[in-house]
């Protein structure tokens, strides 16, 4: 019912800005701190995913942003706290959650065309595929498909762009079915045509599929549209909430402890620090969302 509810009416965005607690956790992080020598990376990190939502994790370069999906994908061991994915400790290879990691490297003569590529999430990473049954066939159709891109289906991988190699990835992953989604800084090497593209799509099958999303990216501006919360990450720690009220002036200079100002301009958000910059004092109370 919730479902049907959510199709005939879909939410407004200012709607999206507000915590469904109704809908499962996906991926519950609480109180986790990474420290690597005498360097706290990570300062009691808190927040929670929820099915079908789509949550832009935004930090400035260095701010930990990988060493925190590192810690969801079971590959580091936190110096404290915990991560639950569908109720169950984060470990590696959990085969609920899909990853697509920052790098796509492949070079213009990979001997793989597309079809192929996208397989390898029912293959597991077997390289050399034997003629597909007719049903696994169906199955890699359904994945391109869902990323649009039929139309390249047959083309050689690596002449295929960026955003279309990305797109695949996406795909392949959506093959293993997962209930998370992490993708680390999927936009840094897309022209803004295909971050868009990219970004469309990925709130596309949050919805349809239900996948908790968690998009990683220095910049939130391409994400402003598709977002319905954020985790923003400065200095160690983490805020999450609503866009609106996480990307301020007065919450993010404390965030950073230094002063950071926020413009908004024609729908754009720019957050500028450096000397000159007045944070403006705190127009509203703590947010009560803040861990
Ligand atoms: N294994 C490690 N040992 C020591 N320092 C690390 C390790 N991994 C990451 N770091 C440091 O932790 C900080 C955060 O890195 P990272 O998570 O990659 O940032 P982001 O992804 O937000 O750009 C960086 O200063 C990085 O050099
Ligand atoms: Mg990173």
């Amino acid at each position: 019912m919730k479902q049907l509810m959510r199709k005939i009416a879909p939410l407004s965005s200012t709607e999206r800005t507000v915590e469904d607690t109704t809908r499962d956790a996906v991926l519950e992080v609480r109180g986790v701190s990474v420290r690597f020598g005498a360097r706290d990376v990570l300062r009691n990190v808190n927040f929670v995913v929820r099915e079908g939502e789509f949550m832009g994790f935004i930090g400035p370069n260095g701010a930990g942003k990988t060493t925190l999906l590192r810690v969801i994908l079971g590959l580091l061991t936190p110096t404290s706290g915990s991560v639950h994915i569908d109720g169950l400790p984060a470990r590696h290879g959990n085969s609920f959650v899909g990853y697509v990691p920052q790098k796509i490297q492949l070079e213009p003569d990979t001997p793989m065309r597309a079809r192929d590529l996208v397989s390898l999430g029912l293959d597991g990473h077997r390289f050399g595929v034997p003629l597909p049954s007719k049903r696994r066939r169906l199955k890699v159709d359904a994945a391109l498909a869902a990323v649009h891109a039929q139309s390249f289906a047959d083309a050689p991988v690596g002449r295929l762009s960026g955003g279309e190699q990305q797109r695949l990835l996406i795909a392949q992953t959506l093959l293993t079915k997962p209930k998370l989604l992490l993708l680390d800084e999927p936009l840094s090497n897309l022209d803004i045509r295909s971050a868009h593209e990219v970004v469309n799509l990925v709130a596309e099958i949050a919805k349809e599929q239900h996948v908790a999303v968690m998009l990683v990216a220095h910049d939130m501006n391409p994400l402003l549209s598709v977002m319905d919360r954020i985790v923003y990450l400065a200095d160690g720690k983490a805020l999450m909430g609503p866009v609106d009220q996480v990307v301020q002036s007065s919450v993010l200079s404390q965030l950073y402890g230094y002063p950071v100002e926020v413009l908004r301009v024609k729908g754009r958000i720019l957050v500028v620090s450096g000397p000159g910059t007045e944070a403006s004092a705190p127009e509203e109370e703590p947010l009560s969302y803040v861990e």
